[in-house]
């Protein structure tokens, strides 16, 4: 039987289970995928022997991305760029990484917004943390012309292009009324509008006609920002669709099949969504 697992500190939240789940089922492979708490101080150790583990490869979450780029023998060109890996693997003994958040991201827009990219001359994106990594270099690498950085801390910003040998304007908040009736995909990448966080507030009454918006938030499944843009008819794109897609890749190295991102796996995790949500209104 093959084994495969999610790695990070703390676990007990992380979806990826139903969704490799799903896919062994429905596939009928003979393989398990769980979830592994492995320590922050043990990590190093954990991944330096891998090959004990009994597993053919993880996932890695939070906060262990960087140490799986750092101990992989061998690493993608996206996970050369970014410096974080959160997808590994064992080939002929060897530890391989690749971060597949920014395919993930990619895949996500190529299904739900066919010829977004064509389409999208500028991009703007909210943040400059961790995700926001993977956004930007996949914008980029799809050959989106003009990409301006909105962040609280313009420094941060300043600072993740230089680290990515990216170049894009970087802007504040006050300045999005004067970027947004150019921009031709808005991209929320913070953590604002998520359960819990402060909401972003942003009126997208001044957003070039029908630009795309994506926001990678998934808790709740419809952020503010997405009630508003589909209320102004603009594509919008969930955050779901992402933690999906981002699992294909995965899946595939490990047990030889290219899984589909399918209605009934999103509405399995829906659901989930929908339970965890219910649970929390109780407590
Ligand atoms: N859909 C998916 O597959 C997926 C994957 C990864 C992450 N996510 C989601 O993406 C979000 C961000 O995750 P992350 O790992 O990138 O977090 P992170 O590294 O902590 O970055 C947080 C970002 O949010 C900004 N921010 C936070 N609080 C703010 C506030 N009060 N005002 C203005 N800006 C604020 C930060 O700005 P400063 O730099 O100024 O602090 C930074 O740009 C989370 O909600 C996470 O769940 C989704």
């Amino acid at each position: 039987m093959k084994r495969a697992c999610v790695i990070g500190y703390p676990i007990v939240h992380s979806r990826s289970p139903l969704i490799h789940g799903y896919w062994l089922r429905q596939h009928k492979i003979d393989g398990e995928y769980l979830r592994r708490e492995v320590r922050p101080e043990e990590i190093d150790d954990f991944l330096q022997n891998f090959a004990s583990h009994g597993l053919v490869g993880c996932n890695v979450t939070l906060p262990h991305k960087e140490a799986a780029a750092r101990n992989a023998k061998h690493v993608t060109a996206v996970v050369r760029a970014l410096g974080v890996a959160n997808t590994l693997w064992l080939e002929n003994g060897e530890l391989h990484a690749d971060n597949t958040d920014v395919a993930g991201f990619l895949a996500h827009l190529d299904d739900s917004i066919p010829g977004w990219q064509a389409r999208t001359e500028h991009a703007v994106v909210l943040g400059a943390g961790g995700a926001a990594r993977s956004i930007i270099y996949g914008l980029k690498a799809r050959g989106v012309a003009r990409l301006t950085i909105v962040n609280r801390s313009r420094e941060r910003a300043h600072e993740l292009l230089r680290e990515l040998k990216i170049e894009a304007a970087v802007a504040s908040y006050d300045e999005l009324s004067s970027l947004l009736p150019s921009a031709d995909l808005l991209v929320n990448t913070t953590s604002l509008g998520m359960k819990g966080q402060p909401p972003l507030e942003i009126d997208l009454e001044s957003l070039k006609k029908g630009a795309a918006v994506s926001d990678i938030v998934y808790v709740p499944l419809e952020t503010e920002l997405l009630r508003q843009a589909r209320e102004l008819d603009h594509p919008a794109v969930d955050g779901l669709g992402m933690l999906l897609h981002q699992a294909v890749p995965g899946f595939e190295r490990w047990f030889g099949v290219r899984p589909e991102v399918t209605p009934e796996l999103r509405a399995l995790i829906v659901a989930d969504l929908v339970k965890d949500a219910a649970k929390q209104g109780k407590s």
